[in-house]
């Protein structure tokens, strides 16, 4: 009922709008209006009250809550559920529970902070509570579970457009799915899996997205290595609209894979390659190499000429460029 109260302020955003119009339309007391009122304010929304005038809308707190995400979100699928909370240990956790209990595909889960945000290969992703997006979609891709890896290069290609589109910045991507800006990570993806021999049970794509952190706001291990959106471009962004522009893209690339395979998904991150063409070093868990980042298979595999002339394809690894 507090989201109809938020609804109708906002249509009559920037006038007031009367109490006695929110109680017919919402056909309630007044009383129970002044408490929704409440409500909203606690939840950070300004609203100014004049006796005679009714409410007004004056600013919308910067929260990733559900129905400002869902407000004119053009999505049919990613973001049909959205579950929004203040803190939690790890979105890509509290995802993998709510999809062990049936939650539908594309329903988002988004926490302000994470205090326990995990990363690739057992690391750890710094998330401060209102500075970026720490977010997990849970996608029930039809297909088998060989073929869900192109999924966390798909989520990288949504991810940079989101980025280049709403925020404003030159993001590429580093094998496999990394992006950076001016060589440092401004997203991290941790695409997690649950499924038997040859079922999908369940996919989840974590994705970090730092966007309003200062570089006095990273932990000094970091400074050399992570930015962000406010830091290269010297502007806060949206935190709203930049989710709002990753989920729209999100549906578009997957509704592409699903209807017309991996090309046209490996062609634009192709595109948005920063490996390609590049000397690299990439280190799987038990071998290392150094060569030139050739190109990538259709499955997505690095193929790394060494330096005998030999072409190496690796399926997983973390390469420095
Ligand atoms: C990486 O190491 O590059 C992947 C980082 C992924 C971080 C995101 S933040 C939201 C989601 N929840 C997590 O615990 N991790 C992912």
């Amino acid at each position: 009922m507090k989201e109809s109260v938020l609804r109708l302020l906002k249509k009559g955003y920037p006038g007031f709008v009367s109490g006695e119009a929110i109680c017919r339309s919402l056909g309630v007391s007044r009383t129970a209006v002044w408490k929704h009122i409440r409500a909203l304010r606690e939840a950070g929304y300004g609203i100014e009250a004049q006796p005679h005038a009714g409410y007004r809308l004056i600013n919308i707190p910067d929260r990733l809550y559900a129905e400002e995400i869902a407000a004119g979100l053009p999505t049919g699928l990613i973001g049909c559920r959205i579950y929004h909370y203040t803190s939690l240990v790890s979105t890509n956790r509290t995802a993998r529970e709510l999809a062990g209990r049936e939650a539908p595909d594309g329903t988002l889960v988004v926490a302000e902070e994470q205090t326990g945000g995990r990363g690739r290969l057992g690391r750890g992703w710094y998330s401060p509570c209102g500075k970026g997006i720490w977010c997990s979609v849970i996608l029930h891709p039809p297909v088998n579970p060989v073929d869900a890896p192109p999924l966390t290069m798909l989520a990288a290609v949504a991810v940079c457009s989101a980025l280049r589109r709403a925020a404003g910045v030159e993001a590429g991507i580093k094998w496999p799915n990394d992006l950076l800006v001016n060589g440092k990570k401004i997203c991290g993806i941790l695409t997690e899996l649950s499924a038997e021999m040859e079922r999908i049970n369940f996919l989840i794509t974590g994705m970090g997205i730092n966007l309003n952190l200062t570089a006095a706001d990273l932990p000094a291990e970091l400074r050399t290595t992570a930015t962000s959106v406010l830091i290269e471009t010297g502007r806060p962004v949206s935190r709203v609209a930049v989710l709002q522009a990753v989920l729209t893209e999100l549906e578009h690339w997957y509704l592409l894979w699903l209807q017309d395979g991996f090309a046209p998904v490996l062609a634009r991150w192709k595109e948005f390659s920063v490996t390609l063409g590049r000397p690299v070093r990439v280190a799987s868990l038990k071998e290392s190499w150094t060569g030139l980042a050739e190109d990538v298979d259709e499955n997505g595999a690095l193929l790394l000429r060494l330096p005998a002339g030999e072409l190496k394809k690796v399926v997983s690894g973390e390469v420095s460029l």
